[in-house]
């Protein structure tokens, strides 16, 4: 062999003992040791990875984790396919669940990435979404009754920023009894917190982007699900569009599922420490929390989540300027567009995460122009509320 070809081969795995940490697979392909193997492989006739859109050793092993989390103290099991983000998991479960004339139950208060994507893309499919009040279970079933092409119910609780909630278990019943499928976006509580499949869900998103990964350090998303009839349509639907997660992501989600407990107990009490404080302040209109008393969905809450995590929002009494001023004055809460990573951050849905929502429907479902967001961290409470006491005080 020549050195110029001896440059191109690739370095043999030295590896010894296995590694005590997940190793990141950061290989597109995998070899086979002759053609049979490969043919095998690729039939299915022999377990082995081939491709990394198809799977790979690191993404595996973490789907495999978010999977048994999902129905953690349970007899059930699940499946998990991670997705290159949060809209990836939404896209994949829609597009492979629904079909042309079906029609998508859902709600107006959604995050607005999702409300676009319902509106802007999977209607291009001749697949329509109705937006109600999914707290109001009795016009949940008058819905389904009267339009019979509903074939999924999609729901987000607590919902992204009014922290609203979905009686989850109750419209699973309606919609299993009306051959409905649900889906349940459960970014904010995780499965530390709250647990869609056990309370009837079909099917599971997260945005891992968010408290999975909980350090702010990439963009990755989950499908978790019970059914292999579900599974099958997924996967096939995910490794043609392409929308599977790459190893370095997957391995980052690895890192913070480590601590997920520990930081989802210090966001929820900080949160509620923050929300105390927040509605006790004669500039703030209303505090969105809920583990509020005040929050109209506290005792639901209660109900079906075990802790509360680290979103709340509030309004500032006075006009959008008021609120405005008030984040620029803010010093040790960091103004970005995302939530659930170890530091505060702040944001104002009406012109980021909401931006392209119609401003009718953003003010119908709570989302003013005066709302601010707060994703509170895990830093020491009386750091985060000094900084909010000195911007609604100055
Ligand atoms: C509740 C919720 N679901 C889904 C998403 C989309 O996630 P990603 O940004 O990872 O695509 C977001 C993003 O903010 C979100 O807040």
């Amino acid at each position: 062999m020549k050195f110029n070809s001896f440059c191109v081969k690739e370095s043999k795995d030295k590896v010894t003992t296995k590694p005590h940490v997940l190793p990141i697979y950061a290989t597109s392909s995998f070899v086979f040791e002759d053609i049979n193997q490969g043919m095998d492989i690729f039939t299915g006739k022999t377990e082995g990875h081939k491709y990394s859109r198809y799977g790979n050793p690191t993404i595996d092993a973490v789907a495999e984790k978010i999977a048994k989390m999902a129905v953690y103290g349970s007899e059930l099991s699940a499946f998990a396919h991670m997705t290159s983000s949060g809209m990836s998991a939404i896209s994949v479960a829609l597009t492979s669940l629904l079909k042309a004339g079906d029609t998508v139950l859902s709600q107006g208060n959604l995050y607005g990435g999702t409300t676009e994507l319902l509106q802007k893309i999977v209607s291009k499919s001749d697949i329509k979404t109705l937006f109600t009040d999914l707290r109001d279970l009795d016009k949940v079933e008058d819905t389904i009754k009267a339009n019979l092409d509903i074939k999924l119910c999609y729901f987000e609780t607590p919902a992204n920023p009014t922290m609203a909630c979905v009686d989850i278990a109750g419209i699973c019943e309606i919609c299993h009894r009306h051959g409905i499928i649900t889906v349940a976006d459960n970014t904010f509580c995780t499965a530390y917190f709250q647990q869609p499949l056990l309370l009837g869900t079909d099917i599971v998103i997260h945005s891992t982007t968010k408290y999975m990964n909980g350090h702010g350090s990439g963009i990755a998303g989950v499908i978790i699900g019970k059914s292999p009839e579900h599974d099958e349509l997924i996967w096939t639907t995910l490794k043609l569009t392409g929308g599977t997660c790459n190893a370095w992501d997957a391995w980052m989600v690895n890192q913070g599922l480590k601590t997920l407990s520990l930081r989802m107990d210090k966001h929820s009490s900080n949160s509620l420490a923050v929300a105390e404080y927040l509605s006790t302040h004669n500039r703030i209109k209303q505090v969105n929390h809920n583990g509020l008393p005040s929050h109209p969905d506290y005792e639901l809450a209660k109900k079906q989540m075990s802790g509360y995590g680290g979103m709340m929002s509030f309004e500032i009494d006075g006009n959008v300027q008021d609120g405005i001023d008030f984040m620029n004055r803010l010093t040790f809460c960091t103004l970005a567009p995302t939530l659930g990573d170890v530091d505060t951050l702040v944001l104002h849905p009406a012109s980021s995460s909401h931006l392209n929502v119609a401003k009718e429907i953003r003010e119908r479902n709570g989302i003013s122009d005066g709302l601010v967001r707060l994703s509170i961290g895990i830093e020491d409470p009386a750091d985060i509320i000094a900084d909010l006491q000195q911007a609604l005080d100055n």
